[in-house]
């Protein structure tokens, strides 16, 4: 029987370029979608996949993710005493999510440096990465679920993958391979950012990975590849070679909120999901198409 999936770490080190100048002094972690932060969606999606433990990567200028998740002494007694028991409840609902740690990347390495600054909280089993600028909507079952029922069923190391444009492929993560079934393919090749001539597939890992802890030692040796930094793609093609691996075809929405445009598809997509604002976005849309 494979072994549980317990523990999911979420890199949150970068600098938000793509988002400046909002990302100047915030985290792009930070940002909120509908009034809530986008990494509060990663940690919700972590938690309903079953993860126990989480943690954070962070860097310098990130210290306001930490203090979102810990308690607000002053806010949560001013809401107690004003009798504002639903914002009361939520504000404590987020401290008390799930058992959080941080940690600090001190140089902006890459991805798979980032994810090598885990090796002492991940320990000997195998682990699921979540990145924060990919936020994956689904109406039943979180995207980490659909992976875990995978690994569950095979065991072996999987990449998240969704089809995108072939034109797109160099912004990302592309794998070949074979499909075994429906969402399961057995990988054979993955490479980081490729041009578009050389693209193997237009299957794109879309931020979300369960990982054989012996990625550590390969990421040891792992040298700096696009970009100049120390990519995980490289250190998953060397996983692949010896343990095998398998990607899942996620089914979701995906938005890449690190990206203007993905930040506003995702805020629109979200308020016409809310039943809140549903109705009022739409109006507000059927206006403006007219005028
Ligand atoms: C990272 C990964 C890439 C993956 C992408 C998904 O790239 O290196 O393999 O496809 O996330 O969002 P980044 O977007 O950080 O450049």
């Amino acid at each position: 029987m494979s072994q549980k999936i317990r523990k999911a770490i979420i890199p949150a080190a970068g600098f938000g370029t793509r988002f400046l100048p909002a990302t100047k002094s915030q985290p792009k972690e930070m940002l909120p979608l509908i009034n809530k932060p986008a990494i509060q969606y990663i940690v919700e999606e972590a938690i309903q996949s079953g993860i126990e433990h989480i943690l954070i990567i962070t860097g310098r200028g990130k210290r306001s993710i930490e203090d979102h998740f810990d308690h607000s002494v002053e806010l949560e007694n001013i809401l107690r005493s004003r009798g504002k028991w639903s914002q009361y409840k939520e504000v404590l609902d987020i401290a008390k999510m799930a058992d959080i740690h941080f940690i600090r990347q001190k140089e902006q390495l890459g991805l798979g440096h980032a994810v090598h600054c885990a090796r002492c909280f991940v320990g000997d089993e195998p682990f699921a990465v979540m990145l924060g600028d990919d936020i994956i909507h689904h109406s039943k079952k979180p995207a980490l679920r659909q992976m875990i029922e995978q690994f569950e069923q095979y065991g072996k190391s999987i990449v998240g993958v969704q089809e995108v444009e072939m034109k797109e492929v160099s912004k990302y993560g592309v794998i070949s391979g074979k499909q075994l079934h429906d969402q399961v393919y057995e990988v054979d090749d993955l490479v980081e950012k490729p041009p578009v001539e050389q693209a193997p597939s237009n299957l794109a890992i879309v931020g979300r990975y369960i990982i054989h802890p012996d990625i550590f030692d390969i990421l040891e040796k792992t040298e700096p590849g696009s970009g100049g930094e120390i990519q995980l793609t490289d250190a998953l093609k060397a996983l692949c070679s010896t343990h095998g691996m398998q990607a899942n075809i996620l089914q979701g929405e995906r938005f890449d909120i690190g990206d203007v445009w993905g930040y506003i598809h995702a805020t629109l997509s979200l308020a016409m999901e809310s039943e809140e604002l549903h109705e009022k976005l739409s109006n507000f849309c059927s206006k403006r198409l007219q005028a």
